[in-house]
């Protein structure tokens, strides 16, 4: 009986830490304490989509606590000019410029993990392929007709659609998949689903913030139950004594 209940705190424990980053099946799971990961993710948010894009219920100071990057430093990297620490993170660009530019807004990317999910926004990055018929020429394979021009293509280079006979991209059965072009990217193929991991993580952490709290909370929990039944255990001794 013992041995199960230790067993069972045992697989708790590790339940909460253990996590497989993508599947086989091409699924990734967000892993919350890979803070490298986390912190790759604020760069490249940082660097290619916070143009466009807000993170408006996030703050600065908050991602910089989390993340585990002292404050001096991220002031002078990540520090927007016109921004303070203390601020809500907001961009460039206005809603209202966005849909006259790009003829949609760029929506506010806090809770699109949760709205999608992170495994989408990994896959969605990794979906863009060329297509003349499109403004910006591109288009992608998650989100038809897609209004956001493919910010990393320099990194993945030119993907080409390529289809089984009698599919087209947006049929259900998903018959088509992207094949490189002839303009090679700058990385590697695995560099860059690392990239596309890292930010999907990232966006899986803002709209989850309190889960790092949560998750540290939980072990401290748990071995307080597991102190507080030695000492339930030697009282339920105690009285039973005197009963038999
Ligand atoms: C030049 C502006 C611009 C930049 C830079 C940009 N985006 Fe976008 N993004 C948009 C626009 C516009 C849309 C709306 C697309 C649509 O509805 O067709 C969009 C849509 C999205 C969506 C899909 C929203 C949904 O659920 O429909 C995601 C996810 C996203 N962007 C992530 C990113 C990430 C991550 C980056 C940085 C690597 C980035 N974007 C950089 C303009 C931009």
């Amino acid at each position: 009986m013992n041995r199960a209940i230790f067993i069972a705190l045992l697989s708790c424990f590790f339940s909460l830490s253990a996590v497989a980053a993508v599947s086989d099946q091409g699924i990734m799971t967000p892993d919350f304490n890979d803070r490298a990961s986390l912190q790759r993710g604020l760069k490249i948010y940082s660097n290619y989509c916070s143009g466009c894009h807000q993170l408006s219920y996030m703050r600065y100071k908050e991602i910089s606590i989390d993340l585990g990057i002292p404050n001096a430093l991220f002031e002078e990297n990540l520090l927007p000019k016109y921004a303070r620490i203390g601020d809500q993170i907001t961009a460039a660009m206005t809603p209202a410029d966005a849909k006259r530019w790009f003829g949609a807004k760029a929506p506010d990317l806090t809770l699109e993990a949760k709205r999608r999910s992170p495994n989408w926004i990994y896959h969605y990055l990794q979906s863009f392929y060329q297509d003349k018929s499109r403004p910006l020429g591109v288009n992608n394979l998650l989100l038809k007709n897609v209004a956001m021009p493919n910010v990393l293509e320099h990194l993945q280079g030119q993907r080409l659609l390529q289809c089984k006979q009698g599919e087209t991209a947006f049929k259900a059965g998903h018959g088509c998949r992207t094949v490189a072009g002839e303009i090679k990217g700058r990385i590697s193929e695995q560099d860059f689903k690392q990239i596309a991991y890292d930010t999907a993580n990232f966006l899986a952490y803002t709209a989850d913030p309190s889960r790092f709290e949560r998750e540290s909370l939980g072990l401290k929990v748990l071995l307080f139950v597991a102190l507080f039944s030695v000492f339930a255990y030697l009282l339920k001794k105690e009285f039973w004594r005197d009963v038999r």
